[in-house]
């Protein structure tokens, strides 16, 4: 089967077939005629000037003032990508010179990191995948890749497939959360929300998933760190998010910044060359990380830029992004016989192929069109869409009883806290060119909600991470003259991403201590969290009534929450990764093995798996968001209790909206093979489904699963499954679950 059951339905994947066949007889032949043709008129400068990523410094609206060594460059057909260009007249400007005063007029490609919106900005990816609406993920890449490609920008670098389980890690931000299932359904969406079904569209990018592989296993969660994991353990969690972004058509993939087992991703023959481009027929083409080849260096492999450039080019990385070890190197490379020139025709065709494949040959413009700049930017649609998956995004932790959601005219509202206020936070990490001025604040959010119905007072309490010591007078003054306090605290905006690990995930600063006080005050206090990360909750999740997870929702945040916080949307967001009690059990993941001293309810037993000081589960778990309604499971039953390798399994179970609204609920599926070659986790998520239930409504909810859905990595590293006994767990999140189980004849 081509493309794995999971990722596709039959007739979604006949029309993947039906559509790829097609290009196959028609655009293909003509693409290749095309490319192979340019190619025999390049000289090898100019090959290897394809394979040269150049970054661009320029301010954004500004006009471009290109410096001599780089207009040259591009006059000689020595860059064939720039990044960080963005607008229509800038990109026009550089392509302009490509097109008319390079030799063979080959146009540039402009690679920008729109990772979570380009101007209007949608809510960090962690965030934004904890909706488990799929076709919400791919609207908002859709609505990025719209603004991107009015503003010169015709590549992302996203979406982020990295699975992530270690919350100190401060680019879990930027992906799915920690499970492979999820994870490659969410590339997929987001892949397909940014290239669209045509490439040639105008309004559609090329995708790239990165960081090929293993980037959030970073030990220790230390970014740049290397990774260490056995090969089951890299095919069945870290790569099937690039696998499933592979079958969706991406067209690029971005290397690593880390080592894998000892050898640094761009240089990785392994990951690149037999399995990326070996067992998965990757027609794309990858891209290092941004100076990674000329790292290689750094990580003790190459003793120069000369061997760091022949270690990658020799893996088939087909572009270097800013070392310019390539640019210097790889003519010599080739020269002396290092590099053979088959390995670079190759890589130069697959850049021209994805040129091609946009229309930059027929029209190098295309995507620098003033118009359309000034026109499609920040549109009310776009705002209405990062407003909807927003939202979708908000998981609610705690609601003791039903403090949530507020009446509008409640009387005083206390909103207190050094995030409630705060424009650029709201972005979050990599906001491309989202800016502040365009943010609904929280504050200004819950104002707007409750007009002139209830009176607002707002204080900011104290810093988001000060070490020294604050005064929470005016803030518990605030809190005392109110019926209710709303006290926004978390994390900074820029205290995830890139380079942002952390080694406690505690609420930063004295914040905690700002919540102590306003909860001292005896008013109703109602958390809500903006940040990037798990963090450790656990006195406030002991001690304050109700809790809101709001991450970074981008633009459209204030009004988001206030949609929340006053009942016209009833929250529906599940955590994509396990919140710990405390740092010391990262990383921290529902999927674990089971060991041989499971952990029993008997305190005295002290020999088994276990934390003196801390429980083993997570505070909030995998799968785990509450709702203002409640739903009920019941009824869990198959459509027979054995199967053979040909049937499908049918798992049906009754879903009832007990509470007294309307709510959405994300069921899910679980398995666990209990006796196998190799030991598997004791829940692995193979299936979800959002509904929505009216106050009383009853529905019986289908999973199908097939022996594919079955298969691991057995000792041998075969793909195989196992007859036996599986249970089946369904629930509203991974722990609360109702089982079942049935056998694999
Ligand atoms: C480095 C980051 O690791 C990568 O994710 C990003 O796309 C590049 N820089 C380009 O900005």
């Amino acid at each position: 089967m081509l493309f794995p059951a999971y990722l596709m339905n039959a007739q979604e994947r006949n029309s993947k077939e039906q559509k790829i066949a097609e290009s196959n007889s028609i655009d293909r032949i003509k693409m290749n005629q095309f490319v192979d043709n340019l190619i025999s008129r390049m000289t090898l400068e100019e090959k290897v000037g394809q394979m040269n990523q150049i970054p661009g410094f320029f301010a954004i609206t500004s006009p471009v003032k290109p410096d001599s060594e780089l207009i040259n460059g591009i006059k000689k057909g020595q860059v064939g990508s720039m990044l960080n260009v963005i607008g229509a007249e800038p990109t026009m400007q550089l392509q302009k010179i490509a097109v008319n005063e390079s030799r063979l007029k080959i146009p540039l490609i402009f690679g920008y990191d729109i990772i979570h919106g380009c101007k209007t900005i949608f809510p960090i990816p962690l965030g934004e995948s904890a909706s488990w609406d799929l076709d919400a993920i791919k609207k908002s890449a859709r609505v990025a890749a719209d603004e991107a490609s009015a503003m010169g920008v015709d590549w992302t670098f996203a979406p982020m497939v990295d699975i992530a389980r270690d919350a100190r890690w401060g680019r879990i931000a930027e992906g799915a959360g920690e499970d492979p299932y999820y994870g490659s359904l969410v590339a997929k969406a987001r892949v397909e929300g940014f290239q669209g079904d045509d490439f040639t569209a105008g309004n559609t990018i090329v995708a790239c998933a990165k960081h090929y592989a293993a980037y959030g296993a970073a030990i220790g969660g230390r970014d740049y760190n290397s990774a260490d994991m056995s090969e089951r353990t890299l095919r069945e969690i870290y790569l099937p998010p690039f696998h499933a972004a592979v079958t969706a058509g991406v067209g690029t993939l971005m290397t690593a910044f880390c080592s894998l087992n000892g050898l640094p991703a761009t240089a990785n023959d392994f990951l690149i060359r037999q399995i990326l481009k070996g067992e998965w027929k990757f027609d794309g083409f990858i891209i290092s990380d941004a100076g990674s080849v000329g790292e290689l260096i750094q990580h003790g492999v190459a003793a120069n830029q000369y061997e760091a450039a022949g270690l990658a080019a020799n893996a088939q990385c087909d572009m270097d992004m800013g070392s310019l070890s390539y640019q210097k190197e790889l003519v010599n490379l080739v020269k002396n016989g290092i590099v053979s020139e088959e390995i670079i025709n190759d890589a130069v065709k697959r850049i021209l192929k994805i040129k091609y494949r946009l229309g930059l040959f027929q029209n190098p413009y295309k995507y620098c069109k003033i118009e359309r700049e000034k026109s499609e930017i920040l549109t009310q649609e776009h705002l209405s869409a990062a407003r909807d998956i927003a939202r979708k995004s908000i998981v609610l932790l705690k609601n003791t009883n039903n403090l949530l959601p507020l009446k509008r005219n409640i009387g005083k509202i206390a909103v207190i806290g050094p995030l409630a206020d705060a424009p650029q936070d709201m972005l979050g990490c990599w906001s491309a060119i989202g800016s502040p001025e365009n943010v609904t604040t929280i504050l200004q959010g819950i104002k707007k909600a409750v007009a002139n119905q209830s009176e607002i007072f707002y204080s900011k309490g104290c810093e988001i991470n000060s070490n020294e010591p604050e005064n929470f007078d005016e803030a518990v003054k605030t809190a005392e003259k109110s019926d209710v306090v709303l006290l926004v605290v978390g994390e900074a905006g820029g205290m995830t991403g890139e380079a942002h690990s952390r080694t406690n995930l505690d609420i930063p600063g004295n914040q905690l201590d700002l919540i102590k006080a306003v909860k001292n005050t005896g008013k109703p206090v109602v958390v809500m969290l903006s940040n990037g990360r798990p963090l450790s909750l656990k006195w406030i999740a002991n001690n304050v009534p109700a809790i809101i997870e709001t991450w970074f929702l981008g633009t459209e945040a204030g009004n988001a929450i206030a949609d929340v916080v006053f009942g016209d949307y009833n929250p529906s967001g599940k955590l994509t990764v396990s919140f710990p009690y405390t740092v010391g059990q990262e990383p921290l993941y529902y999927s674990q093995l089971p060991t041989g001293r499971p952990l029993q309810n008997d305190e005295n037993d002290v020999w088994k798996t276990h934390y003196i000081d801390s429980p083993n589960d997570a505070l909030f778990p995998f799968g785990f968001g509450l709702s203002y309604t409640s739903f009920e499971y019941s009824n869990l039953r198959l459509n027979r209790q054995k199967i053979s390798k040909n049937d499908t399994l049918k798992i049906f179970v009754d879903v009832k909206n007990i509470g007294n609204r309307e709510g959405e609920e994300v069921s899910q599926l679980y398995i666990h093979d209990l006796v196998a070659g190799a030991s598997r986790p004791a829940r692995e998520l193979k299936g979800f489904k959002k509904i929505s239930l009216k106050q009383g409504q009853k529905a019986t909810i289908v999973f199908s699963l097939i022996n594919d859905d079955l298969k691991y990595y057995d000792n041998k590293l075969k793909w195989m499954s196992n007859p036996g006994v599986y249970d089946i767990y369904v629930g509203g999140n991974s722990k609360d679950v109702i089982k079942t189980s049935f056998v694999l004849e």
